[in-house]
């Protein structure tokens, strides 16, 4: 098997172990991959990606989700700028709320 074959195993082994939605959004578009890259580094550590499905959400307007994501960064210390913000704004609205 040549190592290109692999390489394509391997990342179809590793959608299929995501979340459909998120993987299918994610490498479509190079924005939301970077979205989820520094979601899943800063993000998990206080609530899982399922508080964003969860029924009792309270996010219910993208206005809000760009809050929450400024609020949460903040508090986490990640110091992002407008476009990191923008691009997990971006990702989060792609896979779990829809707006
Ligand atoms: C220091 C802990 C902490 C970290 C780290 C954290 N959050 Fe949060 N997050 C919270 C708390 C607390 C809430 C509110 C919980 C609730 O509403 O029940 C929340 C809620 C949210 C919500 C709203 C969920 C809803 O109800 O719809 C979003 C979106 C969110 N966080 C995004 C992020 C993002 C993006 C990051 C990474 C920058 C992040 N969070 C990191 C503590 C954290």
């Amino acid at each position: 098997m040549s190592g290109r074959n692999t390489k394509r195993l391997i990342r179809v082994a590793a959608c299929a172990l995501l979340s459909v939605t998120a993987c299918a959004a994610a490498s479509a578009e190079p924005d939301l991959a970077a979205g989820k890259a520094l979601h899943d580094t800063e993000c998990l550590v206080c609530h899982p990606s399922s508080h964003y499905s969860r029924a009792e959400r309270r996010v219910d307007s993208l206005q809000r989700l760009e809050k929450q994501v400024d609020t949460c960064q903040q508090d986490v210390g990640a110091d992002w700028d407008a476009q990191q913000s923008g691009a997990v704004v971006r990702y989060l609205n792609r896979s779990f709320y829809h707006f």
